[in-house]
C-alpha cells in the first residue's frame, strides 16, 4: 500500500498507465480497497451493460440489497502533489480518466484541491474543491479556531494521503485506529454529482437527518437516506424538514468522533455493512469537519463550539404546552384554559395555530371568530401563562394589493425571491395556506384542484436579505404593538412549503437540470423533480453580501435563514428571550431555535421514534425538542395518549398538539382519571424543572446534551450503545417509558451505577443488567444516578409560580457516599443573561454527611432570588440524630428533620430560616 506520510513534502505526477490502473502489477494501488463493494450505480434501473458503461463491475450478489454494480478499485482520482505545512497538508489530485465520465450531463472537475486545516487539537478540516472555477460554497458561518493547532504533538490525530484511489486517512493516535478512510474506490467530483465514500470505524453510527429512523444506532445493511427539505411527514426512509449531514461515530476502542459534511444541496447518505458510508451531493463542493471527542458528550460540545451552541430558552417554555391545528374561537381556547386550570393540571404555553389568522394571512387576526383572542391573551399573561403564536413565511400576495402591509411593504423593499433577472423580473409564486377572499372550498374535490381553484398566491421572502430581515422585524413589532401580545414564535412551512410544484402554473423557467438533476437523490417523489412541493430550483436568492445564488443550492438552508430574523425580531419586539420553534432546520439552527419533530401519527410506533428523533437534534446541537404529543395525523386512543403523556412530560419541548378536524386529545378531554395522571406525570416535571433548567445552560454554556443517550454516559458499557427505549435528562435522571399497547412491564438497562427509585427513594438491587419494570397504567419509570444532586422546585400551576417556590434538593449518594450539582438560576427570561453574568450558578456537593454549596458566579438580581427549602438525602446507611445548617457569619441552626431507615432516606427542612442560596451554606447531619 502507498501511504504518503505527513512528514514529507513530496511533488509527484503518478503516470496513469496500464500498468498503474492493474493492481496486480502495481504496488501503488491500495490494496485495502478491494473488499469494499461501493455501489456504482444508484440509481434505478441498472443492468449489466449500464454498469459497465460505466467501467464498473457487474456481479450478481445473492446478499439483499447488495449492489451487484461496483467501482473496481482504481476508481477515483489519483494524487499528484502533496504539500504539507505545520498547519495542515495540501493535495493535488488528478481524475483517473481511464474510466468513463459517469453521467453525461454533469460535467467531471479532472482536477481537484484538497485543503486539510489542523483546526485545533481535536478537530480537523479537509475541503475538496476546483481550484480553477469558484463553485457555491455553504453561507453558514463556522466558528473556527483563529490559528490552527500547529503542535503535532498537541493533536489527537495523524492524517495520511493514499494515492491510488486518492484518499484521506485520519488516525487517532492513541488508539492507531483509522477513523476516517476515503482511500476507497468511486471518489467522483463532477458539476452535479459528487460523491465520497469511507470506511467506518465500527459499527455503531449515529444522527444523519432529518429522516425518520426506526433505530437509533443505525443499521448498516445497505439503507440509504435522501437529505432534502420537504413539507413531508415522517414516514419510512422520507426525507422530511432538516438537513443535518451528521454522526456521530463510535470506535473499536470505545471513543467517539464526530463528521460534518457542511454541503447543502440535495444529497443521500448510504450506510454499507463493510462498514462504511457513501455521500452524494448535487453541487456545491466537498467540506468536512471532524471533531475527535473522546466521548459522545465531547463530540457534541466541540460540534456546537463549531457550529454554535444552542440557545437558551426562556424558563417558561419548559413548562407544559397546549396547541392544535383548528380551534374553531377564542372562546374554545378560554374554556380549555378554565379545564385545566380546574383539573389543576400544570401548563404555561397556550398556541394558536394559523386558525387565528384572516384567511390564513401571517399578521392578520380573524375578527370573527378570533375577536377576543388579544383579551384572553391578555388575562391569561396576567396570569402567568403565555402566548405562541405560529407565523408562515409564504406572504399572500397578488389579490391582497394595496390592502395587506405585509406583501405592500414586502414589495416596496423588494424581499421575494424572484426568477434570475436575465429570464423574469416576476416574483416565484406559489400557493401555501391562504385561500382566496369570499370562496367557499369545495372540499369534495381533490387537492391539487382545490389548490388549483381556490388558493391565493404566495410570494416568498428572502431571508439571506438583511432588508428582509429588517421587513419581517416590522412586521412582528407591530403586530404585537397593535394587535396582540404574545412570547414565542413558532416558524412552520419553512423548507417552503408550497401547495404548487415550482411555481404557479408549475413550469420552471431556465436551466432544466436544477430541477431535474443528472443525479437525484432517493427523495421523497423524486420522480416529480426537486421542485416537488417547494419552489423552483432556479429561483433566484440574494446573500447578504450581495452574491446571487440559486435556491437550488440553498434550498436547505431555507428554514435556517428564516430563525435567526425571527429570533432577532422576538427579543426586539418583546425585550425578552422567549423561546422560537421551528420547523426547517440545518445545522447551527440550534443557535436561535428549537424544533418539534413535525407531523407525526397517532400511532405507538411513534413513541420510540420521537425518542431516536429527540437524540438525534441532541447531538444535531439543538437539544430543545420533542414530538407533538399524542400525535399530529389521525385519532388518538386513550391509552396510546396516556402513555405518550407520560412520555412527553420528559421531552425538553413538552407540547400536545394535533390537526385539523380531530378529536381532541389535551389532558382534559378523557375524563378524571386521564387527566389526574397527566397531572401526577407533569407534576414532577414541573418538580424537575430547575434540573432541567441547569441543563439548558450547560448545553447553552457548554455544548452537552439534555436528552442523553445512555452511550454518553456508559460509553465504556457496550450494552448501551443500542438502547433507543430509553434515554437520559443529563447524567442523573433515567427515564424508561412505556412505549408499546397493554403493557403492564416494561423491560429496561439499568446501567452500572448505583440507581433509585424517583418514586419511592429505593435503591435498585442491580445494575449493569436490563430489568423488568412494573409499569402499571398511572407509572413511567424514573431512577436518578447515585452520585448526583438534582435541583428541585414544588410544582405549581405554571411556573410564574413554582418558580417562587423554595429550592429543594434531591441528593442522591453513590457507593461511596458522595454526590454533586449543580443550580443554573437566572431571571428566567431576560436577553442575554449568561453573556452578561447575570445569574447564580451554585454547586453543591455531598460527602461524608455533609453538603455544601459553593457560589463560582452570583449575578442575580435581588428579586430573583431563592431560598433553599426542602432536601431529600438518599442513601443514608446510618440513622440520624441531628441537622445542622451553617452560614458564615451565622450561629449554627437546627434543622427538623426525619429519617426513614427502610429506604435510607433523610429528609430534612431550610425553609424556615429563609436561607438564599447565593449564600454558600453548610449542612451538616450525624
Ligand atoms: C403544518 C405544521 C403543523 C401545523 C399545520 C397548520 O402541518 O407542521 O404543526 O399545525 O401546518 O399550521
Amino acid at each position: 500500500m502507498a501511504v504518503w506520510t505527513v512528514y514529507l513534502s513530496l511533488c509527484l505526477l503518478i503516470p496513469l498507465s496500464a500498468s498503474a490502473l492493474d493492481p496486480e502489477k502495481d504496488s501503488t494501488v491500495n490494496l485495502e480497497a478491494r473488499s469494499l463493494h461501493l455501489d456504482c450505480y444508484p440509481e434505478a434501473g441498472s443492468d449489466q451493460a449500464k454498469c459497465e458503461a460505466r467501467g464498473c463491475i457487474w456481479e450478481p450478489s445473492s446478499v439483499p440489497n447488495a449492489p451487484w454494480c461496483y467501482y473496481p478499485e482504481t476508481h477515483g482520482y489519483v494524487t499528484t502533489n502533496v504539500v504539507e505545512t505545520a498547519s495542515g497538508i495540501t493535495v493535488d489530485i488528478e481524475r483517473n480518466t481511464a474510466f468513463p465520465i459517469q453521467r453525461s450531463q454533469s460535467r467531471d472537475v479532472n482536477k481537484l484541491r484538497v485543503e486539510i486545516t489542523f483546526l485545533s487539537g481535536k478537530s480537523l478540516r479537509w475541503k475538496i474543491f476546483d481550484p480553477a472555477n469558484a463553485r457555491f460554497e455553504v453561507p453558514v458561518p463556522l466558528e473556527l479556531p483563529a490559528t490552527p493547532e500547529t503542535e503535532e504533538n498537541n493533536r489527537l490525530y495523524r492524517v495520511q494521503i493514499q494515492d491510488m484511489p486518492f484518499g484521506i486517512q485520519v488516525i487517532r493516535k492513541s488508539s492507531e485506529e483509522i477513523i476516517w478512510d476515503s482511500a476507497v474506490p468511486g471518489f467522483t467530483f463532477s458539476d452535479q454529482f459528487l460523491q465520497i465514500s469511507t470506511r467506518l470505524p465500527s459499527n455503531y453510527v449515529y444522527g444523519v437527518g432529518e429522516t425518520e429512523h426506526p433505530v437509533y444506532s443505525h443499521d448498516l445493511n445497505f439503507h440509504t437516506y435522501g437529505l432534502f427539505a420537504k413539507d413531508q411527514p415522517p414516514g419510512y426512509k422520507l426525507n422530511n424538514y432538516g438537513v443535518h449531514p451528521f454522526h456521530m461515530g463510535l470506535e473499536k476502542s470505545k471513543n467517539a468522533h464526530g463528521v460534518l459534511l457542511l454541503n447543502s444541496n440535495a444529497m443521500d447518505v448510504t450506510f454499507v455493512p463493510s462498514p462504511a458510508l457513501t455521500y452524494r451531493t448535487i453541487g456545491g463542493i466537498l467540506d468536512f469537519y471532524m471533531v475527535m471527542g473522546p466521548t459522545p458528550e465531547a463530540v457534541v460540545q466541540q460540534y456546537t463550539e463549531m457550529i454554535g451552541r444552542p440557545v437558551l430558552p426562556a424558563y417558561w417554555s419548559l413548562g407544559f404546552q397546549l396547541c392544535r391545528y383548528g380551534y374553531s374561537n377564542d372562546a374554545e381556547i378560554a374554556n380549555l384554559y378554565n379545564d385545566m386550570k380546574a383539573a389543576k393540571i400544570p401548563y404555561d404555553v397556550q398556541y394558536a395555530d394559523i386558525d387565528y389568522m384572516e384567511r390564513q394571512m401571517d399578521f392578520t387576526l380573524d375578527k370573527q371568530n378570533f375577536n377576543g383572542l388579544p383579551a384572553l391573551v391578555d388575562n391569561m399573561r396576567a396570569e402567568g401563562m403565555r402566548f405562541i403564536f405560529i407565523l408562515d413565511p409564504a406572504i399572500a400576495a397578488n389579490e391582497t394589493k394595496g390592502s395587506y402591509p405585509a406583501f405592500d411593504t414586502g414589495i416596496e423593499k423588494d424581499v421575494f425571491i424572484k426568477w434570475p433577472p436575465q429570464l423574469s423580473d416576476d416574483i416565484v409564486w406559489g400557493k401555501v395556506w391562504p385561500d382566496y377572499p369570499n370562496v367557499e372550498v369545495d372540499n369534495s374535490l381533490d387537492w391539487d384542484t382545490q389548490v388549483k381553484l381556490f388558493r391565493a398566491f404566495v410570494a416568498f421572502p428572502d431571508f439571506f436579505k438583511n432588508s428582509t430581515a429588517e421587513w419581517w422585524a416590522g412586521q412582528i413589532r407591530d403586530y404585537y404593538n397593535n394587535v396582540m401580545k404574545f412570547d414565542g414564535l413558532w416558524i412552520d412551512m419553512n423548507e417552503p412549503a408550497s401547495f404548487v410544484h415550482g411555481t404557479v402554473g408549475e413550469k420552471c423557467l431556465g436551466d432544466q437540470t436544477l430541477e431535474n438533476p443528472p443525479y437525484m437523490p432517493p427523495l421523497e417523489s423524486s420522480y416529480r423533480g426537486l421542485n416537488h412541493k417547494t419552489m423552483c430550483m432556479n429561483s433566484e436568492q440574494i446573500l447578504d453580501d450581495g452574491t446571487r445564488v440559486k435556491h437550488y443550492d440553498v434550498h436547505n438552508l431555507y428554514g435556517w435563514s428564516h430563525t435567526k430574523p425571527t429570533y432577532d425580531a422576538l427579543l426586539s419586539t418583546t425585550g425578552k428571550r422567549g423561546v422560537v420553534i421551528t420547523r426547517s432546520t440545518y445545522p447551527s439552527s440550534g443557535r436561535w431555535a428549537g424544533h418539534w419533530l413535525g407531523d407525526n401519527y397517532s400511532r405507538w410506533d411513534q413513541l420510540l421514534k420521537s425518542i431516536i428523533g429527540m437524540m438525534e437534534f441532541s447531538i444535531f446541537g439543538i437539544p430543545y425538542t420533542g414530538a407533538d404529543i399524542c400525535g399530529f395525523f389521525n385519532h388518538a386512543e386513550y391509552e396510546m395518549c396516556l402513555r405518550w403523556m407520560q412520555l412527553g412530560a420528559f421531552y425538553p419541548f413538552s407540547r400536545n398538539h394535533n390537526t385539523i378536524n380531530m378529536p381532541r386529545q389535551d389532558p382534559v378531554a378523557w375524563g378524571e382519571e386521564f387527566a389526574a395522571v397527566s397531572r401526577d406525570v407533569l407534576n414532577i416535571r414541573y418538580t424537575l424543572l430547575p434540573y432541567l433548567n441547569t441543563l439548558m445552560y450547560e448545553a447553552h454554556a457548554h455544548g452537552n446534551t439534555v436528552v442523553r443517550p445512555l452511550l454518553h454516559e456508559f460509553v465504556t458499557d457496550e450494552n448501551t450503545w443500542k438502547i433507543d427505549r430509553q434515554f437520559l435528562w443529563g447524567p442523573a435522571l433515567l427515564i424508561t417509558p412505556a412505549l408499546d399497547p397493554g403493557v403492564t412491564v416494561v423491560r429496561g438497562y439499568v446501567p452500572d451505577a448505583r440507581w433509585y427509585d424517583y418514586h419511592t427513594g429505593q435503591a435498585v438491587g442491580v445494575r449493569g443488567q436490563f430489568v423488568d419494570m412494573d409499569t402499571p397504567l398511572w407509572k413511567i419509570n424514573l431512577h436518578v444516578r447515585g452520585g448526583h444532586i438534582l435541583p428541585w422546585q414544588k410544582a405549581e400551576s405554571n411556573t410564574y409560580y413554582s418558580r417562587q417556590n423554595p429550592l429543594g434538593l434531591l441528593v442522591a449518594l453513590d457507593d461511596g457516599g458522595l454526590a454533586h450539582g449543580s443550580l443554573f438560576w437566572d431571571d428566567g427570561e431576560g436577553i442575554d443573561t449568561v453573556q452578561n453574568k447575570r445569574f447564580l450558578l451554585t454547586t453543591f456537593t455531598a460527602s461524608s454527611g455533609v453538603l455544601t454549596s459553593a457560589v463560582p458566579t452570583d449575578g442575580l438580581a435581588e428579586a430573583d432570588r431563592l431560598t433553599l427549602g426542602q432536601v431529600k438525602v438518599w442513601g443514608v446507611t446510618a440513622p440520624v440524630t441531628r441537622v445542622t445548617l451553617s452560614v458564615t457569619g451565622q450561629p449554627d441552626a437546627d434543622l427538623p428533620f426525619t429519617y426513614n431507615a427502610e429506604i435510607q432516606e433523610l429528609q430534612f427542612d431550610a425553609t424556615s430560616h429563609s436561607h438564599t442560596i447565593e449564600k454558600p451554606f453548610t449542612i451538616t447531619w450525624i
